[in-house]
């Protein structure tokens, strides 16, 4: 196998920043004239960019974004997701026109027919037959997790390490070097220390999941079907079906985050494969970028909800669930509009046969200079990684990060036209995707392999 040579990576990266710097006058000065903005960027994770400053853009359209600067990228970060349906398709901007103008009505805290079209939809893709919507996939898992402890007066949850699930308190848990649980390095200032309310194991290890299920006291799992947040982790062949057969025997609820794992098809991962959750959450991509999230309960788990309620557990005011936008009629109309125009059953199959071809390039390019690296596919979403065979845990993925590779790979890719993930090498293709923009990424990649290892 082919070692990196470091002191050629770093000569290589210090090329690709000054290249960066001078492509991108505007963008630079648009970061440092940001006084009156917190680190300078309207969130604080717009800064998790190579080269010192985030790119501005001025538009986007499709698959296409355009930088402050006036040049065209490949968007395959697509906003980490947010617009996997592509930037502003027309089902869309007509939707946002007609529900802000025409008829009118961004809010009114008041239900409207798009909501029942956008529940029946969801409950067909998924198969859970009760929704409710929130303003992000963060505020889906966390009502979910109340609503879980609620109903099995179980006081824990279980996640994955590595998993991420939103700013969601109980799920910054990881496994040490040594396997201890501990507050994912970097957590700010958990109100409790979170390995008091989160058991965590790694991904597809069953034996550990066994073992910290029978102590009793976890209401639910939490996972996405496949990890997307530290390169994509698969699960193991019969993994997922022996996450829901352990659950079944401890009488823990399992949810799944499809917020990320939509990309497996028009009904996500569980569609996919067949599983069986009693809660699913997912956001992000479901309005095309205008702010939702929606989290669905099985007829059984919603029926134990609303016998809590007539207990006494408050859902309609200050209970901890809820939020006054959430549900609103924007983001209802942007969601029927995403689902039934855009996003459809018949979009994904060319999607995934692209991102097939993105991982079919990228995986001959390693092979031909030998690297230690590998690709993985779910749906319409591919990552690399600096590892082979590709990791299946969280843990060992975490440990396959390369920052001064990641940055290289970026900046290459970026000055030449193309942009992935920031937050890794992940690339999501959407309807507007082509294959001569998957082919853009092949030759860009191929060069800076060459650049990298002769
Ligand atoms: C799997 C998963 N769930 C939930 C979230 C939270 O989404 P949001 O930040 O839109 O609330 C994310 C965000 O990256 C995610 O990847």
């Amino acid at each position: 196998m082919q070692n990196i040579n470091r002191d050629r990576l770093f000569d290589l990266v210090a090329k690709e920043r000054q290249s960066y710097l001078e492509r991108h006058p505007r963008s630079r000065e648009l970061h440092e004239n940001a006084d009156h903005l917190f680190a300078r960027v309207p969130m604080t994770w717009m800064n998790k960019w190579p080269g010192g400053f985030p790119l501005g853009f001025s538009s986007a359209r499709g698959a296409l974004v355009t930088d402050l600067d006036g040049h065209e990228l490949v968007d395959f970060a697509l906003g980490d997701t947010g617009a996997f349906a592509g930037h502003s398709p027309p089902a869309l901007v007509r939707a946002l026109a007609e529900r802000t103008g025409e008829a009118g009505g961004v809010t009114t805290m008041m239900p409207n027919e798009d909501a029942e079209w956008v529940a029946s939809e969801l409950s067909r893709r998924f198969g859970l037959a009760q929704w409710s919507f929130s303003l992000s996939a963060t505020d889906a898992n966390r009502w979910l997790l109340r609503l879980v402890r609620l109903v099995t007066g179980r006081p824990k949850v279980l996640v994955f390490s590595y998993s991420y699930h939103g700013s969601v308190d109980e799920t910054f848990v990881v496994l040490d070097e040594d396997g201890r649980a501990r507050s994912r390095p970097g957590n700010v200032a958990p109100a409790v220390d979170p390995t008091s309310t989160t058991r965590v194991v790694e991904f597809n290890d069953l034996e550990a999941l066994a073992r910290e299920l029978r102590h009793g006291d976890v209401a639910a799992v939490l996972s996405e079907p496949a990890l997307t947040n530290i390169g994509i982790v698969l699960a193991q062949p019969g993994f997922l079906e022996g996450v829901r057969e352990v659950c079944d025997e401890t009488g823990t609820l399992l949810i799944l985050d499809e917020t990320h794992t939509f990309s497996a098809g028009p009904g996500g991962a569980t569609r996919r494969f067949g599983l069986r959750p009693d809660a699913l959450s997912i956001g992000k991509s479901l309005g095309g970028g205008v702010a939702c999230g929606a989290f669905g309960l099985s007829q059984h788990l919603a029926e134990r909800v609303s016998a809590a309620v007539r207990d006494g557990a408050d859902i309609v005011d200050v209970g901890g669930v809820g939020g006054t936008l959430a549900g609103n009629a924007l983001s209802m109309a942007a969601m029927r509009a995403v689902l039934g125009e855009v996003l459809t059953d018949d979009a994904f199959g060319p999607m995934e046969e692209l991102a097939t071809q993105f991982a079919r390039d990228v995986a001959t390019a390693i092979e031909r200079h030998d690297l230690a690296w590998s690709v993985s596919q779910l749906g319409a979403r591919v990552e690399y990684r600096f590892a082979s065979p590709a990791p299946s845990s969280g843990g060992a993925s975490a440990r396959s990060t390369d920052p001064a590779l990641e940055e290289y790979l970026h900046l290459f890719c970026i000055n030449r036209g193309v942009m992935m993930t920031p937050f890794h090498n992940m690339a999501l293709m959407c309807p507007a995707t082509s294959r001569e923009h998957v082919g853009r990424h092949a030759e860009v990649f191929v060069e800076a392999l060459d650049l990298l290892v002769g």
